[in-house]
């Protein structure tokens, strides 16, 4: 007899796939895409890191999808024209949704500076399941850290298409969240963020 996934094997049912109440119910949490946005320099990667660090250690699943790091690999092809930039939020987006699909909490630290790149990966989940974190830094505070002495760079027209120099930034208009990483703590914002998870029940 050929295998028919359809019919029933043995008097039992057809196998369906995993749904994903049944991933969210073993995890205990809820497949969430916490979408960082800002500036370079502005500590998307720093609060991600140590918002993944709570969360982990809180027993949540969670993983951090980080620009620096994606860029080396799966967006190895994409430079910093509007387009590539397009390209790569694109494919990031559709990433973090197979982990949030998984029930996994994602978090996603990329500039993105477009707005319609953002939105459209909004539009295409439910709500509370995107959330959009602004990581709003001032321009002359990000080129005065200048971690990757970029900005450096780009202000000698060494690095064309520069975020904030040479290239737009479009800040939010309605972020779920909005963090002030000039003025608030580490610690604060890492608490804003988990509360805000608590308040939409992604976690309890
Ligand atoms: S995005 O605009 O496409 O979202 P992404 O977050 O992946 O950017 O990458 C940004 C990182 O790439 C920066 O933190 C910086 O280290 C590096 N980088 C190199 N060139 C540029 C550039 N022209 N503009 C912005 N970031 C750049």
């Amino acid at each position: 007899m050929t295998f028919d996934p359809t019919k029933e094997v043995h008097g039992e049912p057809p196998i369906k796939s995993l749904t994903l109440p049944e991933r969210e119910s073993r995890l205990d949490q809820k497949g969430t895409i916490l979408w960082f946005t800002g500036l370079s320099g502005a500590g998307k990667s720093t609060l991600s890191n140590l918002l993944e660090k709570r969360l982990f250690d809180d027993k949540f699943q969670v993983y951090v999808l980080d620009g620096d790091r994606v860029r080396q690999g799966l967006c190895e092809d994409l430079g910093f024209s509007e387009l590539d930039r397009g390209e790569n939020i694109r494919r990031i987006g559709e990433v973090a949704k197979l982990f949030a699909d998984a029930a996994f909490l994602v978090i996603v630290a990329f500039i993105s500076p477009f707005c319609k790149d953002r939105d459209r990966i909004r539009q295409t989940m439910d709500k509370d399941r995107f959330i959009e974190v602004f990581v709003d830094c001032p321009l002359n505070v990000c080129v005065d850290r200048d971690t990757k002495g970029l900005y450096k760079k780009a202000i000698a027209h060494e690095i064309e298409e520069f975020t904030g120099i040479s290239s737009p930034y479009e800040a939010p208009l309605t972020p779920e969240i909005h963090l002030h990483t000039s003025d608030q703590t580490i610690d604060e914002c890492i608490n804003i963020m988990v509360d805000y998870l608590k308040s939409v029940k992604a976690i309890r």
